[in-house]
């Protein structure tokens, strides 16, 4: 299996992170495709505790090439944060290609992501404040920067002089803010792009020449099929093609390149953020998941929002992605949980639906309806083959895959890397 895309499949911090960090040994090039500094992946590994905003979480295995691809939309401040960082502590990042292609987050981005999310006020969707959506909206409208133009000074500051034009009108006439000064983001950005330039390249011909070669190549996704611009809860998305067919766009790279596509899933539900979660657990239940598995937004320390795995969602995700298998994360937490509970379906107005509507609203309005599978009480962190589970964990597991109608590939016990059952392997 030379190709696989490995996607979020619920609301984002799946554990993501961790999965690709471990399926990175098997590999020679990991590529993430879309997102930006919103995501927060968290790895544990014998290097140490690391959240990774940009960087590809392959990073930690010297062999393999990691690319962030065009469809990121790249904060260089925080990608050379990072890289700083992963360096001070070891870690080396040599084998590191960011895409010519690539939008960048512009200081205006940022604080237009600020005063979009208080004009929304009650209706906000709590986003991370990272620039994102501001960004997207420049790279489809036409006015956006990209990586490869900081190595074109002209061309670089043509285009910024119209974006800033653009957005000091409104940030001025709408926002009443202060503007953005041209010359100091122009100055900033050039220093950025002297330290970014050996890393930048058309990252979508390495991609191709990988192939070629029938190298392994991971495609990396972030956020999750929830957040999906398309096909999540909209408007309380994120502004990217979160799915695996983003993969083709983000990178270049034709459909017919991927020979499996795995959904990570969470054993249970989180969200971070605005928008509906039909099963939310508002009580000491989702209290005592959220305090138990620290569920706390690795990029804004937000508490998450906890609850039931959620079968309508999930299948609806395996379907719009087309899974070819699923990973599960975090099994362990349930170990605490006398009994288990599985939303097989909703109660909308009356009527039983088994595929989520359309709209937030009517989605929150939906009533989970629940299976109830029995607990197992016991520490499964050190299960490292699917007979090591106990039968009640190997029972959910098979629920699952039923409910997602494809079977499950990895299974993930615990945050440390061999803290992890194989079912099917992927490459
Ligand atoms: P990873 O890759 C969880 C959520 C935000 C907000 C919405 C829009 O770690 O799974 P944005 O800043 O993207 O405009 O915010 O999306 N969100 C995430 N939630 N995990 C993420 O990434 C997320 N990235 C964005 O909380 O609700
Ligand atoms: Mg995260």
């Amino acid at each position: 299996m030379p190709t696989v895309a490995v996607v979020g499949a619920q609301w984002g911090d799946e554990g993501k992170g961790k999965i690709i960090d471990l399926l990175a040994e098997k590999v020679d090039m990991v590529a993430r495709f879309s997102g930006g500094s919103n995501a927060g992946h968290t790895v544990v590994n014998p290097q140490g505790e690391f959240k990774l905003h940009l960087v590809p979480s392959g990073v930690f295995h010297p062999g393999v090439t990691c690319v962030i691809g065009n469809g990121v939309v790249i904060d260089p401040a925080v990608l050379m944060g990072e890289i700083d960082g992963l360096k001070a502590r070891g870690v080396a990042v040599d084998r590191f290609f960011v895409s010519d292609r690539a939008h960048l987050i512009m200081p205006y981005h940022l604080l237009l992501d600020g005063l979009e999310e208080e004009s929304r006020g009650k209706g906000a969707i709590g986003t991370t404040r990272r620039g994102i959506g501001p960004a997207y909206m420049d790279k489809v409208g036409r006015i956006g920067i990209r990586a490869g133009d900081l190595l074109e000074r002209d061309t670089f500051r043509e285009g910024l002089s119209q974006a800033i034009e653009q957005k000091n009108r409104i940030i001025t006439g709408l926002y009443k803010a202060e503007p953005v000064k041209l010359d100091e983001i122009y100055d900033q950005y050039c220093q950025y792009g002297e330290r970014l330039a050996p890393f930048i390249t058309s990252t979508d011909l390495m991609v191709a020449e990988a192939l070629e070669q029938n190298k392994k190549v991971l495609l990396e996704g972030a956020q999750g099929t929830l957040l999906d611009i398309d096909f999540g809860t909209y408007p309380f998305v994120t502004s990217t093609t979160t799915m695996a067919g983003g993969a083709c766009g983000g990178l270049g790279l034709g459909p017919l390149r991927f020979d499996g596509i795995a959904g990570v899933f969470k054993a249970y539900c989180t969200r971070v953020g605005s928008g509906p979660m039909p099963t939310e657990l508002l009580d000491e239940t989702g209290e005592r998941i959220r305090e138990h598995a620290n569920e706390r937004g690795a990029t804004t320390g937000r508490p998450r929002r906890c609850g039931w795995f959620d079968g309508v969602v999930g299948r609806y995700s395996a379907r719009v992605n087309g899974f070819s298998s699923f990973i599960l994360t975090r099994l362990d937490i349930l170990s605490i949980m006398p009994s288990i509970k599985v939303c097989t379906a909703y109660k909308l107005d009356g009527e039983t639906v088994v595929d989520p509507p359309y709209s937030a609203s009517a989605l929150a309005r939906c009533e989970p309806v629940y299976e109830e599978l029995p607990g197992w009480n016991i520490d499964i962190t050190t299960a490292r083959k699917f007979d090591d589970l106990p039968e009640q964990a190997r029972s959910y597991v098979k629920r699952l895959e039923e409910l997602l109608g494809c079977p499950a590939s990895v299974i993930s016990v615990g945050e440390r890397r061999e803290q992890t059952v194989i079912v099917r392997e992927l490459f």
